[in-house]
């Protein structure tokens, strides 16, 4: 067990991917690191690309839609979001307006047993900074709205389980 163990962990990692990347540790909601205020990123060097390209990793092998840093132990402000056609990683974001509402279906990586119905604005707009530190702006609706706070409330040390309107057993989501 123990010789094959990190194989086991990634078994869909290319040999070239392996060694530039690795996956992290998801810490669940128990853990005091995601009731913290995350701190500003002010170095865009070689270690944060190293944990873009490790979240990224762990998000795709989660299947989710979004990872914020504290979720794997880093008090940064830093997220990424799997908008299907694109990664985005936004760093130092800011969530600058919030426009109408949407009420949807919500999960959290860090919280497996916990999913339920929530109210989102359905369109958002999000300023942030990327790897390089350049700063951009991107309008966002939908899912990528609700997703944006649902990160960005991660930074500031806050889970979406306050926010449940409506609670969804996990066992009924696996049926359909
Ligand atoms: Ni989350």
């Amino acid at each position: 067990m123990t010789a094959c163990r990190s194989d086991s962990r990634q078994p869909v990692i290319k040999e070239r991917e392996l060694i530039k990347m690795a996956l992290r540790n998801i810490v669940t909601k128990e853990d005091p690191i995601l009731s913290k205020v995350c701190k500003p990123v002010d170095k865009f060097d070689e270690k944060l690309h190293q944990l873009l390209d490790d979240m990224i990793e762990t998000l795709r092998k989660a299947e989710g839609v979004g990872l914020a840093a504290p979720q794997v132990g880093y008090l940064k402000r830093v997220f990424i979001m799997d908008l299907g056609d694109e990664m985005l990683e936004c760093i130092n974001p800011e969530i600058t307006k919030r426009k109408g509402k949407q009420r949807v279906l919500e999960g959290c990586l860090s919280c497996p047993n916990d999913w339920g119905y929530v109210t989102r604005p359905m369109k958002c707009h999000l300023k942030a900074q990327n790897r390089y530190g350049e700063y951009y702006e991107v309008d966002l609706e939908e899912l990528g709205a609700q997703c944006a706070c649902h990160e960005y409330d991660h930074l500031d040390g806050n889970l979406f389980v306050g926010l449940i309107e409506e609670r969804v057993d996990p066992k009924e989501l696996e049926e359909k």
